[in-house]
């Protein structure tokens, strides 16, 4: 396939434009680049290496099932599977969007950051070669991405046992929508490797105010009608994820005061929340096996995780 050169300056701008605006802004439309972004700064953070690892996304998403997957295999790792309860039917879309992550990254090197958990820029184009990106231009999936990408249909749960081990997990903004969350915490550790980790971004806000901007982030704090998520708070997250044999690395946190007018309109069932319980709208979160059978504790907070 020839592509003229204006279409390639064009995409290239467009790109770049694309990961600029995504990098540090979790509502653009394309949020995979900043949550890897994050999951990167987590890493840094708790000595994370990815090269020869076998990863698993858990809630890979159906909008972008291979996007973070594509990262981690640009970043070094040997394996990526992607679970969801639900995958795309559109495999032009999942072609489109696995092109752009792919060539975003690499046309934003620096930008990406990558070298912070070792990755060179010459490490990266050598597996972007393992991508078919002239299948990819023409919205082929099949037979476009490394065959050691892969994806799953099915709860974690269900997966056979050899491919529930392994040894870096990612989950963007999926804990919160669990409901029995401690239960796959459980799972989760006795299948990860003596020094792996998972990094998890946890969303606490109200998912309403996704789809319906006349709600706000507490407000099923008023009304306990709260939308597709299982309503933990930050502390019970932590006390959960703890207690299922994991130590904690908080990387970062996103807080805001509730208005004190607002104050008022909690359930009385939270206005016994703590201020960090209203206040943490998200976490950033590294856990790592815990040594031992027993519970593990929070490790470290990251500098900008409080104050
Ligand atoms: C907010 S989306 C995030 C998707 C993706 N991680 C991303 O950042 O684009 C939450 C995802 O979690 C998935 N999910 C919910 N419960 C799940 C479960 N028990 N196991 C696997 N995936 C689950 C949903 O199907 C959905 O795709």
């Amino acid at each position: 396939m020839t592509i003229d050169n204006s279409v390639l300056k064009k995409m290239h701008n467009d790109l770049k434009n694309i990961v600029d605006t995504a990098f540090n802004d979790f509502s653009a439309t394309y949020p995979a680049f900043h949550n890897f972004n994050q999951f990167l700064d987590a890493a840094k953070e708790t000595d994370t290496v990815l090269f020869g690892k076998h990863c698993i996304d858990i809630g890979c998403g159906s909008g972008r099932p291979h996007s973070i997957a594509s990262l981690l295999y640009l970043s070094g790792a040997a394996s990526v599977l992607g679970i969801d309860i639900v995958l795309p039917d559109n495999h032009e879309d999942s072609a489109s969007m696995a092109l752009m992550t792919v060539l975003g990254a690499v046309l934003n090197h620096e930008h990406m950051g990558f070298e912070r958990i070792g990755v060179s820029k010459d490490h990266v184009m050598s597996k972007l070669a393992d991508f078919d990106l002239s299948r990819l231009l023409s919205l082929e999936l099949e037979g476009a991405i490394p065959s050691v990408i892969l994806q799953k249909k099915c709860f974690y749960q269900d997966l056979e046992e050899s491919e529930k081990k392994f040894d870096i997990g990612v989950s963007h903004q999926v804990f919160e929508h669990i409901e029995h969350i401690g239960e796959l915490l459980v799972e989760l550790r006795a299948n990860i490797s003596n020094n792996g980790r998972i990094f998890a971004g946890i969303d606490y806000r109200d998912h309403r105010m996704y789809v319906d901007s006349s709600h706000g982030p507490w407000d099923y704090l008023f009304d306990d009608d709260g939308w597709q998520i299982n309503k933990i708070r930050h502390t019970e997250m932590m006390r959960i994820i703890t207690d299922s044999g994991f130590d904690v690395h908080i990387s970062s946190v996103d807080r805001q005061h509730l208005p004190p007018d607002c104050f008022d309109r909690l359930l009385p069932k939270y206005r016994d929340l703590s201020s960090d319980d209203i206040e943490i709208l998200s976490s950033r979160v590294m856990l790592l096996p815990a040594r031992g059978s027993g519970s593990g504790s929070i490790l470290k907070t990251g500098q900008d995780a409080f104050g």
